[in-house]
């Protein structure tokens, strides 16, 4: 398969836990090469509608002729953290069928050498998702604090070397600026003692770095809180997440608004504001082992998926 393409992860559960309508209006905040968006569309007649968005200009550009034609398709380049004020131009809130968020970079983002988020392939150290916006990782290597680089490697990358690496990172640089991505990989490989692990010992730096370049979490933050806004009643919130620090936002989010807050738990009558605006639906859904021989990347993927009430 050419390595440019990129394979949509858990496809089946995302369309039943979307459950959708034919007739429905439908968000794919993430839509990368539209591998979901495609198969959404495939379940949705004449009446249904897919808005789709991405913040990467590349992922824009690369949408083919037949989406673009599609009457009922309409992509937008822009970030999910906005999804609220989209859906106030389009007169969407509240009317909202189904949400997905299917998180973190696309095969095409990390096999590019030239956007910078792989340690493996050597090229210019930019992580941005949107290179137009915000700096680059190389730019604020440069300038980064050692005690603030330590924070974002360990609180992100769940790094218990961060501060061996932060200091690593700042000697570097004083001797020579980090630009490339194999750059920062050889400083990090040096300066974690090395015990045989199976993950290259840049993995979690890299990670850390790109959530902080790219506010992954408040991202993710202001994308849940809006799915309140946007889903009508029996409207699925889908999340895909790769990793645990985004996994636990969106279960603790999901919890969260399925619960009536503890102070008015028992009581005969919840004030509205604090009755549960979501209910889950069924357990995380992670990939079979045939899912995952077949498109690797999908081994950390796990879905949640909840209603609004
Ligand atoms: C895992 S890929 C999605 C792949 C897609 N579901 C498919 O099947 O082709 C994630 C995509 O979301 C985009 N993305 C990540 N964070 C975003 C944000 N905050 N706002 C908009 N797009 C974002 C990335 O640029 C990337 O293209």
């Amino acid at each position: 398969m050419n390595k440019k393409q990129h394979v949509p992860v858990l496809l089946d559960a995302v369309l039943e836990g979307l459950s959708i309508r034919t007739d429905g209006r439908y968000v794919d905040a993430t839509f990368g090469r539209g591998g979901h968006s495609r198969a959404i569309l495939e379940h949705l007649g004449s009446e249904g509608r897919l808005l789709a968005f991405d913040r990467d200009p590349t992922a824009i550009g690369a949408v083919d002729k037949t989406l673009e034609q599609d009457p009922r398709f309409e992509l937008v380049k822009g970030e999910f953290s906005e999804l609220r004020n989209y859906a106030i131009e389009r007169k969407l809130l509240g009317k909202v069928d189904g949400l997905l968020l299917d998180l973190g970079v696309s095969s095409p983002q990390l096999d590019e050498a030239s956007r910078g988020f792989s340690f493996t392939t050597e090229g210019p150290l930019d992580m941005r998702m949107d290179p137009s916006s915000g700096i680059s990782a190389a730019e604020w290597l440069a300038e980064v604090d050692e005690k603030d680089l330590k924070k974002v490697i360990a609180k992100f990358g769940e790094e218990r070397f961060a501060a061996l690496i932060a200091r690593a990172i700042v000697a570097a640089r004083d001797t020579k600026a980090i630009t490339s991505t194999t750059d920062l990989a050889e400083i990090v490989k040096a300066a974690v003692p090395s015990r045989g692990q199976r993950k290259h010992p840049a993995t979690k730096t890299f990670q850390a770095i790109r959530i902080f370049i790219n506010r992954e979490l408040e991202q993710l933050e202001q994308a849940l809180e809006a799915s309140l806004d946007l889903l009508r009643p029996g409207g699925r919130l889908c999340v895909i997440s790769f990793h645990s620090l985004e996994d636990r936002r969106v279960k603790r989010f999901m919890r969260n608004a399925s619960r009536v807050p503890e102070q008015f738990r028992g009581l005969p009558d919840v004030p509205p504001e604090h009755r549960p605006r979501l209910k889950l639906v069924g357990k995380a859904v992670t990939p079979s082992g045939s899912e995952i021989a077949a498109n690797v990347r999908a081994r950390s993927a796990r879905l949640r998926v909840a209603e609004r009430l």
